[in-house]
Formats: C-alpha cells, structure tokens, sequence
C-alpha cells in the first residue's frame, strides 16, 4: 500500500505559533530583533560585517561587484578556506579541541582535534602537491563518511585545488561521468565503504570505470577495512593514501587565494539527464556558510556539540559539517552508518554518549523515528539537546511537533532550514531566539536575503501561492556550472529576468511574510531529502535492452517524501516479468546508485502522450496517486489511461 499523502501536506493555515523559548532567548548571543532591519537597510555591510571575522590574506576592494548573474564578492580580497577553518583555531589556542568526534559505522571512535587535522590535511595537501595537482586543478572525492573526507576536501582548499566530491552512495558510472565532465586529474577513494555491518568494495568496484576517466593521473586510496577487501592497485597510479601522508611532512603553508578563486564543484540533478556542476567559490562561500551557521544553530563553540546528521557527499555536508563547522570551531559528531545500524537507537545513543547540543538532520528521518515509535528515543537521556534542525524537504506539521516534543521535550526550538546546493547555505530559517516558529514553514528569510513568492507573471504575491525567488545577490550564491555559463543563466537567471533567481520551487507566502516551500516545479524528485531527475532516471532507464520507452515520476511517499514511480514500456518482444523489474532496478543502481532505484515499475504497452508526442508526465502522476484525472482529450490515445490506471490499481494490492 502506498501512503495516503495527506499526512505530507504542508498544513497551510496552521494557528500554531511557537515563540522562542524564554531561557534560550536570554542565553543567546543572536538575540536582537532589529537585526533583520539593519541587515535589511545594508546587505553589503551586513554581509561585510561578517567576513571581517575571517582571517584575509589582503583585503578586499569592493563587498560586491554585481553585473547579473554574475557575482563578485570581496573582491580582490585573498584568503585561504583551510587556514580559516585549521590554522586560525590551533593559533589561537584551540589546537587540543576536537573538531570530529568520529563514530564508525562498526562502532570504531575517534577524536580528531584541530591540531590533529591540521596535520592530516597538510600532509594530504603535500601528497596532493607531489601528484603534481596545482591551483585550479579538479580533484574527485568518493569517500565513506570517514575523518579523510573532510581532510581531503580542506587539503583541496589548502593548495588551491578544487574538489568535487561525488556521495559515496552512487555508482561507478556516476562517478565516471562528474570526472570526466570536470577533467579531474586525481581521485581519493577508499577500499570499502560499511555497509550494515559488511564492507562494499569501493576501489575495486570503481576500477573499470577508471579505465574510462581519461583525465585521471592519479588514484589515492583510504583503507577502511584494513585488507579485509580485495584492492586493485595499478603501478604507477593507484597508492595507499596513508603510506603517501607517511612519506611527506605536515608542513604546507596555506595559500592565499583569490576571493573568486573556486573552492569546490557539486554535481546536482536538474531538469535533464546530465547533471549540473554547481561552482562554489572562496570569500563569500566561507562568509555565507560562516554566518548562517552560527546564527541558525545559535553555535557557541566553546560548549555545543553539534551534529549534521547528513552526508559530505551532498551540499548539507559541505556547507554545515565541513565549512560553516570548522570555519565557526565548532565540536561536531561525524557519523558513518545508518540510523538504524545495528539498532534503531542508533541516533539516541551518540546523542546521549557525546552530549549533543545540537542535531541536524532530514524529515524523512525524523519520520522513521516516528514509525519505529517513541519507546525507543524515551529509553534514552536526551536532555543535552538544545535545538533542533531539518533540512532537504518539506517536514509536514505532525513530524515537526514530534521533533519538537518527543526529541525536543519542548523546550528546543526547531529550525526549518530552506536552501539549495546552488544557495550555498540556508537561506529561509528562523533565528531561534528570536524567530517564531511555525510548524511546516521555514519561517522567513536570514537576514539580508530577499526572497519573494511570485505569480506566473513575476509580481510578487503579498499572501498566497505561486513559485519562489531570489532577489538580491548573497555571498554564498553559486557563480556558474562549471564549465557552462549559458546554462547556468538559462537555468536560474532567465524566467524573472537577469537578476532574479529562479529557485525551481514551489512556495506560499502568509499573511505573516512566513514562506511555506511546497516541493519543486520542474522534474527534479527528492527521494529522502536527496534530489534526483526524473530524466536521469529514465535516461538509464532506456539504456536497458529491454526498454523501449520510460517515463519517471516522483509520487508523495510518507516515509521518503516523494518516491520514484517508473512506466515502462518493454520492447515488443520482451514478456515482462519481476526478473525484468529486478534486473531495472539493478540497472538504475548501476548507473547511478541504489538511490535511485524505482520504487515502483508498471508495464505500460504505451505512454500517455499529447498529439505531438510528447509524455504527459502530469497525467501520469495523477494516475500514480490516484486523483481525479482532468481533460484527457488532448492524448492522442485516451484509452491507455484507463490500462495503465488499472495496472497502478492492482500494484498497489501487491
Ligand atoms: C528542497 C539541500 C522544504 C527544495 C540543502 C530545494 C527543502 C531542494 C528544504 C534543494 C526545506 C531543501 N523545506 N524544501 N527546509 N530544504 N528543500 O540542492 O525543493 O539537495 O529546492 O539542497 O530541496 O536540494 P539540494
């Protein structure tokens, strides 16, 4: 059975209003109201005032050179990310701090302080030099959730490099194809990553795609499991990433960098098949992610434990577990598994072990807590919490007040946090102290931001629906795809004009100014808080030999959000059967991840299509989720509507 979906929507006229608890509001250093108003009458200097806490190299010029789309900011100003994330806490003293508190998938614990990763990452910045990759060079990362990843990522921003992290969870091919489109000459993978308990080759898995990255020079492999896989090592190309460290000092000076100089390259699913290399760069990324994350998560570095329950491999992990963490020297909780590996008390025993103040993580989570029953988080001591984050989609009401009560025990305020990888950082969230919360709204913009709802005119909508922008340039924006300027202004900056940000979301705006993020407008699903495209989905669909047409939608799905639903039509001579679907399925993982494996595939002998051919995918939609379908008389055959719609039906009795 599929959910009902109505548990999902996003309760528009809720009466419910929490006002920041009155002790966390006392104990805030973020609890001025009129910071909106003055951030309001002077981004520029709003935004400067925070970028003067980071540590340059040479000044900036000029806040903001904005000649839309295109954005500048700081310019001419130099700095180095990693020096300001390592360097600048173990100078002032900090060295002895743990900035990881490492918690294996198996169980393994390790505490990194910033001195120690100071070290790691130095001595993989001189690796990295000796590879030959200098300043500007693209460097691949398909790493489990182990203290190398962030290492690796800030040793990138210690010489210039520009990383581009792939999430350890998609495939070979997927990674195949962010390397060959960014032309990385080095990849830093591991052995194995642990999956529920048992090692999953990475290295090995990854080697025949190798074959296929031209541009790859060199493979620096992380052990993992300590020989427990079978690892492939090419002569010449492959090496032990810890031997490499061992044979270089942890002397390599930070360099300082253009405030425009790229920092990093995100690959993130679109409106088409190819993805799009989202480019982040130095200065305004740093005081973007900087701000955000001490303001949202009211961060006092001295005392909070805090931990982003997500993965590095996504923006939430670059943004608030590496940058915004480290550059703010926070203690964070860097966690491996599944939060339901071994146990699904998993998340509620590091909490409870390590004292956090502060968790950060995904409704489609929070919602299988729920499921699994609140016996399970009230058999543990969570009294260290003091605030509550979500992050990736919309959270419904309910999941929202049971955050708030049951992990919370009411008394942690709950920050909704709206952005993007293309935003850099949370853009629509409250700010807890002084922010009233409502649940299932993100609340209102951080301060300098202007964000507006729109009709399909572009006027803005005072009260009510229509689709979300972004109206003024912020420091943490992306600054193009990478290697593709035409369709980065296409994308974003063409449909409300050059200086109008064209979110991709639908949104409602309240008579109160508090924006409700309703789900996406273009073909873009997002499975668990992780954003897919339907055309990425059926494009691997297609490449199968079975296949001869595909359709993929998103349908809501209690657990996840939204769930892929797959309309296949199998060549005329193929019998559709469930080895078929399997050996789909398998082929969608394949070609980009389990992630994104159907959730759902129904035979359709032919797809629902206009007079021009083109897919209703709409319609299909409808079907999946059983509503009322509207004017069918556009299709060029009608009566495959009903087929597939009796089809869906006796599916969902499976
Ligand atoms: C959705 C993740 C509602 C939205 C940081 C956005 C959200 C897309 C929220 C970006 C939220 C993210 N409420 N929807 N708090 N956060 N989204 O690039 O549709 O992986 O456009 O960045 O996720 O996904 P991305």
């Amino acid at each position: 059975m599929s959910g009902t979906g109505s548990d999902l929507e996003v309760t528009m006229h809720t009466e419910e209003v929490y006002d920041p608890p009155e002790d966390f509001r006392a104990n805030s250093e973020f609890n001025d109201p009129s910071v909106y108003a003055r951030a309001e009458a002077d981004p520029s200097g709003w935004w400067a005032s925070w970028a003067e806490k980071l540590k340059w190299s040479e000044p900036w010029h000029q806040v903001l050179d904005w000649n839309a789309p295109w954005a500048r900011w700081f310019v001419n100003g130099k700095l180095n990310v990693s020096e300001n994330c390592l360097d600048r806490h173990v100078e002032a003293g900090n060295g002895g701090k743990v900035a990881y508190h490492w918690v294996g998938e198996d169980g393994a614990q390790r505490d990194i302080t910033y001195a120690q990763l100071l070290d790691e990452t130095s001595r993989i910045a001189n690796v990295l030099k000796g590879l030959g990759v200098e300043p500007g060079d693209v460097v691949g990362i398909y790493l489990p959730m182990i203290p190398e990843a962030p290492a690796a990522m800030i040793a990138c921003a210690r010489i210039g490099a520009v990383h581009n992290v792939v999430f350890g969870g998609f495939s070979a091919e997927a990674v195949r194809e962010r390397m060959v489109t960014s032309s990385a000459k080095v990849l830093i993978t591991a052995d194995a990553t642990l999956r529920r308990g048992k090692p999953l080759p990475m290295k090995a898995a990854l080697d025949e795609a190798l074959a296929e990255m031209p541009s790859i020079e060199h493979v620096l492999v992380a052990d993992r499991t300590g020989g427990e896989v079978t690892t492939p090592m090419t002569e010449g190309r492959d090496h032990w990433l810890r031997a490499a460290m061992a044979d270089v000092t942890a002397d390599c000076p930070p360099v300082p960098l253009d405030s425009e100089h790229p920092l990093f390259i995100l690959y993130t699913s679109g409106s088409t098949a190819s993805p799009k290399g989202i480019l982040h760069t130095t200065g305004g990324y740093l005081t973007g992610v900087t701000a955000t994350h001490k303001m949202i998560f009211d961060l006092k570095a001295e005392t909070d434990v805090y931990w982003c329950a997500a993965d590095i491999g996504w923006v939430t992990g670059h943004s608030y577990i590496v940058y915004g963490a480290l550059a703010n020297g926070a203690t964070s909780v860097l966690y491996e598994g599944a939060p339901d590996y071994p146990h699904q008390g998993r998340f509620w025993e590091i909490i409870q072990e390590y004292k956090v103040t502060i968790l950060y993580t995904a409704p489609t989570v929070i919602r299988s807590f729920i499921k699994w029953g609140r016996e399970i988080p009230d058999g543990y001591d969570l009294s260290s919490l003091r605030l509550l984050g979500s992050v990736g989609e919309p959270i419904n009401p309910r999941a929202w007040k049971w955050y708030r009560s049951v992990i919370g025990g009411e008394r942690c305020p709950v920050v909704d946090t709206w952005w993007q990888t293309e935003t850099g950082h949370a853009m629509i969230a409250p700010l807890p102290a002084i922010t009233a919360t409502k649940p299932g709204s993100a609340t209102r913009p951080f301060p300098g931001i202007s964000a507006a709802v729109v009709n399909h005119e572009g006027d803005i909508v005072e009260e009510g629906g229509g689709v979300l922008t972004l109206r003024r340039p912020w420091p943490g924006m992306a600054r193009t795809l990478y290697g593709d300027d035409d369709r980065f202004v296409e994308t974003y900056w063409t449909r409300w004009g050059r200086d109008v940000y064209d979110v991709g979301d639908a949104a409602r705006i309240d008579e109160d100014g508090y924006i409700w993020i309703l789900g996406r407008t273009d073909d873009v699903i997002n499975v668990s808080g992780h954003r897919l495209s339907t055309m990425e989905v059926e494009s691997a669909l297609v490449g199968h030999k079975a296949v001869a047409e595909a359709a993929v939608i998103g349908k809501s799905d209690e657990q996840t959000g939204q769930a892929i639903v797959a309309f296949v039509t199998p060549e005329h001579d193929v019998e559709p059967d469930d080895e078929l679907k399997a050996s789909l399925s398998a082929h969608v993982a394949d070609k980009i991840g389990k992630l994104a494996r159907p959730k759902q595939i129904i035979w359709s002998d032919e797809l629902p299509k206009t007079r021009s051919g083109k897919i209703m995918r709409r319609l299909l939609r409808d079907i999946a989720e059983g509503r009322e379908l509207g004017d069918v008389t556009t299709l060029r055959d009608p009566s495959v509507v009903s087929l597939i719609g009796e089809r869906v039906a006796a599916g969902d009795e499976d």
